[in-house]
């Protein structure tokens, strides 16, 4: 069985975007993205995807979602469900999902491990947000504190949930 996690960064409201990009930038949660992405498969929506900024990410298996069935970008997978993206997927490891808010929203049922980074901030023009998190599903495995500093401007959390079995 593939294992599915999904990965996200989420400020104090539940945020993850607003007008279609990220909340800010945080070069440690980048790094941390990567580092746990890294030679693995992605799953993202249309949007997120078409959000990139230098395309596909590189070193990691790219699967798109999207109703569209004339949407042909390169150098990626395109499916049209979920569902159909973690069958896609080849790499080894979990399988990762990354966004945005409808593909989280539509993977959840499936996810079997939450990789958190919760920045300590509000964003008040936010219009995108994670699904709620049933605390009672999830056991908390492991728990990173870090403080603001010169290049990450907010303090954040690195926290990995599992789904109780
Ligand atoms: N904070 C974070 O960690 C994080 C991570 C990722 C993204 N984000 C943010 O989230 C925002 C984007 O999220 P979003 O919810 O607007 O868009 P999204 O989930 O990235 O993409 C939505 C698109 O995916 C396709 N889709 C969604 N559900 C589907 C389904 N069940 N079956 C087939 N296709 C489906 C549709 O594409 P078509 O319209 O082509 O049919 C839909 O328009 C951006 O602001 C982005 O920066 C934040």
């Amino acid at each position: 069985m593939k294992q599915i996690a999904a990965i996200v960064a989420i400020a104090r409201d539940g945020a993850i975007g607003r007008q279609g990009g990220l909340l800010c930038h945080l070069p440690a949660d980048l790094k941390h993205f990567k580092s746990l992405t890294m030679g693995h498969t992605v799953v993202m929506g249309r949007r997120t995807f078409e959000s990139l900024p230098h395309g596909p990410l590189p070193g990691r298996e790219n699967i798109v979602v999207t109703h569209n069935r004339h949407y042909h970008p390169q150098n990626v997978v395109v499916v049209h469900s979920v569902e159909e993206a973690v069958e896609a997927a080849t790499l080894p490891g979990e399988v990762f999902v990354i966004g945005g808010a409808q593909i989280y929203a539509a993977a959840m049922p499936l996810v079997d491990i939450l990789h958190l980074t919760f920045i300590d901030a509000d964003f008040g023009d936010a219009d995108t947000f994670f699904p709620s998190i049933n605390a009672a599903e999830w056991t908390e495995v492991d728990r990173e504190h870090h403080a603001a500093d010169e290049r990450n401007p907010y303090d954040y959390d690195f926290v990995t949930l599992n789904r109780k079995q």
